[in-house]
């Protein structure tokens, strides 16, 4: 018998597209298998992948299936007309035994570690992807969680099928077409009673309503973990000598000019980060880096850190690629 081998690549590589099933009128999943029948690269639930749908066009997704099963990556594309096309492209460019490009895993949306308490994933539509990977990490572990999921209406429900076959089912809970003021007295009563976390993924203004409910039944900030999807926001084009860089955690982009820092870009924008010397010697506004490629000009990182790529000073580190990722 031959044993399924891990695919050591890191980085991108191609995979193929094993079956692709539209789950409601605008939203299809795309199940991608290794092409020589190994193990893919392991994940944790709330990661996401790039996917390659043809050259020069580049787009995030979430990974739906279960972190155990690494015969496949499971995602969901919804179909975005007023886009830049990266969704359509995947819609319908990309064919059931075709290849295509993607990268490895990579995780902003993590799991806290166990607790008391349950856990309370609020999913706004497409958003459920990252969410139904959490659910069966979970329910594997036995931890108490609730999925609830607000959709426009029952058909626009996708990964119908996996809910229904799950043993978790009976903890998931649809909401349709609500708008404010019944989904502010719907959440409401969601979040009363506390818990250990809540994690949340959907558009930015069901977002908005889950954080101003969570706040007014006592939930603190740091129990609230949340994804931003806006996969086909408009590009920052940056210029010569600029870059972008993107915050992480909240999803925000902004262009650095050749001749303003990272710091003081985003003091601009209203995000706060501790600085001091601002020189690059202190330490203080050290971040860590999730993409791009830093040109450090620092005095306070070590080589060997310098040339990890993870760790930059952004007081007065600039990036050589035209997007930095940070951790913030
Ligand atoms: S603020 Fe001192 S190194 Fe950046």
């Amino acid at each position: 018998m031959m044993l399924a081998r891990d695919i050591a690549t890191e980085g991108e590589f191609d995979v193929r597209i094993r079956k692709i099933r539209a789950e409601t009128s605008e939203i299809r999943s795309f199940e991608l298998e290794a092409v020589n029948g190994q193990l893919l690269p392991p994940f944790q639930a709330g990661a996401h992948i790039s996917v390659t749908p043809f050259p020069g066009v580049t787009r995030h997704y979430s990974l739906v299936n279960d972190p155990a099963d690494r015969s496949r990556y499971l995602i969901g594309v919804k179909r975005e007309l007023s886009g830049r096309g990266g969704s359509s492209a995947m819609h319908t460019q990309l064919q059931e035994g075709g290849t295509v490009r993607i990268g490895t895993p990579r995780n902003n949306f993590a799991l806290r570690p166990e607790g008391e308490g349950r856990r309370l994933l609020l999913a706004g539509g497409i958003g459920v992807t990252p969410l139904l990977s959490m659910a069966q990490m979970l329910a594997s572990e036995g931890q108490e969680f609730e999925l609830h999921y607000f959709a426009r209406s029952n058909a626009e429900v996708a990964f119908r099928d996996l809910i229904l076959e799950s043993d978790w089912s009976h903890r998931v809970a649809y909401h349709y077409g609500l708008g404010p003021p019944l989904l502010t007295e719907v959440l409401q009563d969601i979040l009363s009673g506390g818990g250990h976390s809540v994690y949340l993924c959907g558009p930015n203004p069901f977002m908005d309503v889950v954080r101003h409910c969570a706040e007014t039944t006592g939930w603190s900030d740091d129990k609230i973990i949340l994804e931003h999807f806006s996969a086909e926001v408009p590009v920052l084009t940056p210029g010569e000598g600029e870059f972008v860089v993107r915050l992480a955690k909240s999803g925000i982009e902004l262009v650095i000019p050749s001749d303003r820092t990272i710091i003081e870009v985003m003091r601009e924008a209203g995000v706060e980060i501790k600085t001091s010397c601002e020189q690059g010697v202190c330490g203080t506004c050290i971040s860590e880096v999730v993409e791009g490629e830093v040109e450090h000009h620092d005095l306070f990182l070590s080589p060997e850190e310098q040339d990890s790529g993870r760790l930059i000073m952004p007081c007065v580190s600039r990036c050589t690629s035209r997007l930095l990722v940070l951790n913030i």
